[in-house]
């Protein structure tokens, strides 16, 4: 994981920025808190497409569409100052708060810099490695002959996820347009003004993803039979489709009803309970 210099992480520090990430001070207008929409059982997720905290550390291409790039205190900077448009006042003023920046940063006036930098610590350490999946790797479970399936599917151009969907993040952190619709959304495109990137969105990580439904940048799929079935013969040809969609000119990977089954079975093994109720994330 990247961790800039000048932000280790400290006890102080994420103690910190996990208060912050639950209070509602942060927003100008004291409305909401990040975890009114970033709820820890749904892997800090929520309806309709609010995008998970999961393992972010290893992340560079934020929001579905790409449009802010760089570390996690690059978009961190981006949710408080231009989305909550923090008061600072509200802070400075704070009977408990100038401590507590003090106790983590040795500041006496608190800046955007510092709240930046605490809720960063905090979601470096949000990482979920329990799964079922991962507690196989490491000899301790063995998957179901359906799971097993389902993994052979998945890692292999049968059913061909690991492309985008690969390495233990289940992400490889980049932009790429699976093929939706025929008329696509910009997506990244918004950012880079390049027509090559029309339609290109992030191939979010699928850790948790039971847990992470409607699935895609507009929720549109409510469930994962719904995303499997796209995947296997819902696929749309348009000129910005990523070559590693292998499969586009039959519309998709054409499973039979039992290898989508396993292709699940698959899918919910990467769920990891321990994260969703880790007392140390928790308000
Ligand atoms: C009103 C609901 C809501 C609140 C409150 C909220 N978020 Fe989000 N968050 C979203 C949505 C929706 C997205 C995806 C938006 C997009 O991609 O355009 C998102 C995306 C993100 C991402 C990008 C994740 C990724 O994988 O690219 C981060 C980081 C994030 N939010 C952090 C925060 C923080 C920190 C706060 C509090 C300061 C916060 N959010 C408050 C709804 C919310
Ligand atoms: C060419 C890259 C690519 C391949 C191959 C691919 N995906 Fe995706 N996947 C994406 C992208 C990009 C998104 C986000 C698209 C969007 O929201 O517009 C996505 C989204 C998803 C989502 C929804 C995630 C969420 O948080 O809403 C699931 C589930 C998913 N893919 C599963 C799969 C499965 C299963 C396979 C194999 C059958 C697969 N993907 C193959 C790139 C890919």
């Amino acid at each position: 994981m990247a961790i800039p210099e000048d932000n280790p992480l400290t006890k102080e520090g994420v103690a910190l920025g996990k208060k912050l990430y639950y209070d509602p001070i942060l927003h100008k207008s004291r409305q909401q808190a990040c975890a009114s929409c970033h709820i820890q059982a749904k892997s800090f997720s929520s309806q309709p497409n609010v995008l998970p905290h999961v393992n972010l550390g290893w992340n560079h291409n934020w929001l579905w569409d790409g449009r802010v790039q760089g570390s996690v205190e690059d978009i961190i900077a981006f949710e408080v100052e231009d989305f909550f448009e923090t008061d600072l006042d509200n802070l400075n003023n704070h009977p408990e708060y100038p401590t507590l920046f003090k106790q983590a940063f040795n500041v006496d006036n608190i800046t955007y810099v510092e709240v930046e930098k605490a809720i960063s610590q905090f979601l470096r350490t949000l990482i979920s490695g329990n799964s079922k999946f991962d507690k196989v790797q490491r000899g301790e479970e063995v998957f179901t002959p359906l799971e097993q399936q389902g993994m052979e599917l998945f890692f292999t151009e049968k059913g061909d996820c690991f492309h985008c969907h690969g390495s233990v993040l289940f992400s490889d952190n980049l932009m790429h347009n699976n093929a939706l619709d025929s008329l696509p959304d910009p997506g990244y495109f918004t950012y880079t003004g390049d027509s090559l990137d029309y339609g290109k969105f992030k191939s979010s990580t699928l850790r948790n993803i039971e847990y992470t439904a409607p699935y895609m940048h507009d929720g549109r799929f409510s469930t994962l039979d719904e995303v499997i079935d796209f995947y296997s013969h819902g696929l749309q040809k348009t000129i910005t489709v990523d070559p590693l969609m292998k499969k586009l000119s039959q519309g998709g990977v054409q499973l039979t009803t039992t290898e989508k089954q396993a292709l699940k079975a698959f899918l919910l093994t990467l769920s990891d309970k321990d994260f969703l109720t880790n007392p140390d994330f928790a308000e």
